[in-house]
């Protein structure tokens, strides 16, 4: 493996997490759930909803013939829809990435402020600072990124097919320039062989889970398989019997024939595990506290915002809820996500074997 890490480049450490939604507030939202049910079916919305949103959320979606998916599929599914509406129950960056992909339909957001700490991690200016400094690299942005910094990328790509974008280029001889996340980089470039050139920035939820508790879980639990998401700590993801992003987990619970397993990604993937495997049994893996971040279980405090209460209040005043992305942002921005979802399709297709 070839990798540098940027530690030049400064990344906060304090996100100014919104504050944990409590059991009764989620009881009192909970009693919105058929208005907002009939708010999505009288709109004719296509919702799109992340793995990681709460279980009321995922349900709703499901009941009122939404699609629930990781961020690559919600691009596609986003962008490939016949609605004119798009209602995104996730962070911002998969916002963004719905309206630079369809920029005729109007996509809303329950929380036009649902961060993600690896967005908060890189700036325009820092990237464009670094590509000076790396000229030859090839500018590879993970999805979890603003329009800015896709608008500056050569490649954009989500965790379900970055190690192979890693192989591709590094079969063309090519460097790497990494942006945002040091786990997922550190990842590339250990199973690609590129030369990776990495981000210093973190999922705070990722970054948090803890490999000497994951340890002991796996002591006390000797058949349960560990599944990781690659933007868990290199130490983490060094002990996992599979690596892949949240669909691809998923599938890989579903065809295992073991019944147990460990698993280190956020909590609410926990809702659709369940669901698909009745007969096997899921441990949320332990996280530890760290300077950004003292939950004690792995949940996106920015996925949490993603209320029915605000669902709700998006379809009732979708004017406080649109996304809009500045028109020459979005078109440079749209180049390097056409190549990442035209090269996932030539993936799945054959077309190009690593
Ligand atoms: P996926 O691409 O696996 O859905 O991951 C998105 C994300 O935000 C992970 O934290
Ligand atoms: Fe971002 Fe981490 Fe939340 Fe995913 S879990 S949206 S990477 S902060």
């Amino acid at each position: 493996m070839s990798l540098e890490l940027l530690n030049e480049v400064k990344v906060p450490k304090d996100f100014n997490l919104p504050k944990e939604i409590t059991a009764s507030e989620l009881l009192e939202d909970a009693k919105l759930y058929e208005k907002a049910k009939e708010l999505i079916l009288k709109n004719k919305v296509c919702f799109l909803a992340h793995y990681y949103t709460a279980p009321i959320v995922q349900k709703l979606c499901e009941e009122t013939g939404g699609f629930i998916g990781d961020s690559l599929e919600m691009a596609r599914v986003g962008r490939d829809c016949k609605e004119q509406t798009v209602l995104v129950a996730g962070v911002r960056f998969m916002g963004q990435t719905a309206k630079i992909l369809s920029k005729e339909k109007t996509v809303l957001m329950p929380d036009l402020n649902a961060e993600c700490s690896l967005d908060l991690c890189c700036t325009k200016e820092d990237l464009k600072a670094q590509k000076e400094l790396h000229k030859d690299a090839v500018v590879v942005a993970y999805a979890n990124t603003s329009v800015e910094v896709k608008a500056l990328a050569d490649w954009i790509v989500t965790s379900s097919m970055a190690v192979s974008l890693g192989k591709y280029l590094a079969s063309l001889g090519k460097e790497v320039l990494w942006v945002p996340d040091r786990h997922l980089g550190s990842y590339i470039g250990n199973e690609s062989k590129a030369h990776v050139y990495s981000w210093p920035g973190k999922c705070i939820v990722h970054d948090s889970f803890s490999l000497d508790d994951i340890l002991k879980v796996k002591k006390e639990h000797p058949e349960a398989l560990l599944l990781v998401h690659p933007e868990a700590p290199a130490s983490v993801v060094a002990k996992a019997d599979f690596v892949g992003s949240t669909s691809q987990i998923l599938a890989f619970a579903k065809q295992s024939s073991k019944k147990e397993f460990i698993i280190a990604t956020e909590h609410n993937i926990s809702y659709k595990l369940n669901q698909a495997c009745k007969d096997k049994g899921f441990i949320e893996a332990p996280v530890k506290k760290t300077e950004s971040y003292n939950r004690a279980k792995p949940s996106c405090p920015w996925m949490e915002l993603n209320t029915l209460a605000k669902i709700v209040e998006a379809l009732e005043k979708p004017q406080d809820h649109e996304i809009f992305v500045d028109e020459e942002l979005r078109v440079a921005s749209l180049k390097p996500l056409e190549k990442m979802l035209n090269f996932a399709q030539d993936l799945k297709s054959g077309r190009i074997v690593l």
